[in-house]
């Protein structure tokens, strides 16, 4: 895509280059367009964009800002899109969209069942189910990396976290594709408002007789009867709370993950070198995934609204307003990253606000850079000579979560 832009590109046109499909393969210009014009208050959309990352940083720390977007998304939807028979908690919001205290009661209830140990203890499993992925898609001479390991990975090792009997998985799979509209925020449920909305409550009958099953027979490995265990000093998570909670696991872990894996791949495939180093030593899977989360990351932005008149360098958001932190832009703000165009792994520091800052910094975090490392180090030892077959990729429609729909790789002799 060119984009000629001049002292008279303004925010709007930058947001409606942005809407565009066309800039779906590379935003990047369109984000430096952003920052070169600073924070920037846009009537049109009634919301402040910031791309420093400082800016960024400081802002996702701020207590004026609430992390209650909901009403600015949903007001293009119908009111209550459910059915009266759907279970309750399908209305009860996720913590990601809430401020303290209830924010801070909940994450730090979830926490204690989420813990950094029983998401290290999944590696052999996501290490096994990676070699298993890979076997079948090198069977065939051309395989596409989505469907073929990317998006099996995060939704077979959630639903193995979870107790989903494995025949149930393919159920997860469905939901998870119709329900990531809603995360991603910025491409609302569209014209299959309706099949989003009966794939949530489906999603959530589902988990409710899950949650009832545990809550009759209790078992000790997983992560469901971990979460109906979990206390706070007296305090439990209530039943909706706690399917709202499996729900928002499964949707915010997965499509992220997808994305994740799906961008490294691409941009291992485009610079060789580094591909070669992965190869050499899988040492360095972790520093690629840094690195992808800074370069390509599968979150692009995340949105607030200012409690009260707020300044931002020269521009203001009165209360009220949105204010769309747009990460993707911020990671390379020469002044966090150095040359932050190029894709580095080797890079000696790296910083990027891909899992956020803050109180909602990503609970899933050691979950994803698990995935994405085992993934991507099984990707360069087990795939001899690969090539990209078309570049660049589709991509899918949503802004925010950014990935492609397709990643059609061809590859030698294993
Ligand atoms: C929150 C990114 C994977 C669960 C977040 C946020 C970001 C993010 C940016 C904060 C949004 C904000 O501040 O408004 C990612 C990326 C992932 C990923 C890039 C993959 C590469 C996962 C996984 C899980 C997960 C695997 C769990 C299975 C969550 C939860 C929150 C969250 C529960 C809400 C935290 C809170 O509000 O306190 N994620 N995520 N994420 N993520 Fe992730």
């Amino acid at each position: 895509m060119s984009l000629v832009m001049n002292s008279e590109t303004s925010g709007l046109d930058l947001v409606g280059k942005l809407l565009d499909p066309a800039s779906r393969a590379d935003p990047y210009p369109l984000y430096a367009g952003f920052r070169a014009l600073g924070p920037v208050w846009i009537d049109e959309i009634s919301a402040l964009v910031v791309t420093g990352y400082h800016d960024c940083e400081t802002l996702l720390r701020d207590p004026r800002l609430s992390a209650e977007r909901r009403r600015h998304f949903d007001a293009a939807r119908e009111a209550d899109p459910y059915p009266p028979d759907a279970p309750s908690s399908v209305r009860q919001p996720w913590f990601l969209s809430m401020d303290p205290p209830d924010h801070t009661r909940l994450r730090r209830l979830v926490s204690r069942a989420f813990t950094a140990r029983t998401i290290a203890r999944l590696e052999p499993y996501a290490a096994r189910l990676v070699d298993d992925l890979l076997d079948q898609a090198c069977e065939r001479d051309t395989f596409d990396v989505v469907s073929g390991l990317a998006y099996s990975l995060p939704v077979t090792v959630i639903c193995h976290l979870l107790g989903v009997p494995a025949a149930d998985e393919r159920l997860f799979h469905g939901w998870s594709a119709q329900l990531t509209r809603q995360l991603d925020g910025f491409s609302g449920p569209g014209d299959d408002g309706k099949q989003w909305a009966g794939g949530m409550v489906e999603l959530h009958r589902y988990v409710n007789e899950l949650v009832a099953d545990r809550r009759r027979s209790p078992r000790r490995d997983d992560l469901i009867s971990e979460l109906l265990a979990a206390e706070d000093g007296g305090d439990v998570l209530g039943h909706d709370e706690l399917v709202s909670t499996i729900v928002l696991l499964l949707v915010a872990g997965h499509e992220t993950t997808v994305n994740l894996i799906a961008n490294g791949v691409l941009a291992l495939l485009r610079h060789p070198g580094h591909l070669a180093a992965l190869r050499a030593d899988p040492g360095r899977a972790p520093a690629v995934v840094e690195e992808i989360l800074r370069y390509d990351p599968p979150v692009q932005l995340t949105a607030r609204v200012a409690r009260e008149d707020l300044h931002v360098g020269n521009a203001k958001a009165p209360a009220g307003g949105l204010l769309i932190l747009l990460l993707a832009a911020a990671h390379r703000d020469p002044e966090a990253n150095r040359d932050p165009d190029r894709f580095d792994p080797g890079r000696e520091q790296v910083r990027h606000l891909g899992f956020s800052a803050g109180a909602h910094f990503c609970l899933g975090a050691p979950l994803a850079r698990l995935e994405g490392r085992v993934a991507l180090a099984a990707f360069a030892r087990r795939v001899r000579e690969p090539r990209l077959v078309a570049d660049p990729p589709p991509y899918r429609e949503h802004i925010n979560l950014r990935g492609v729909s397709e990643l059609l790789v061809g590859h030698g002799a294993r």
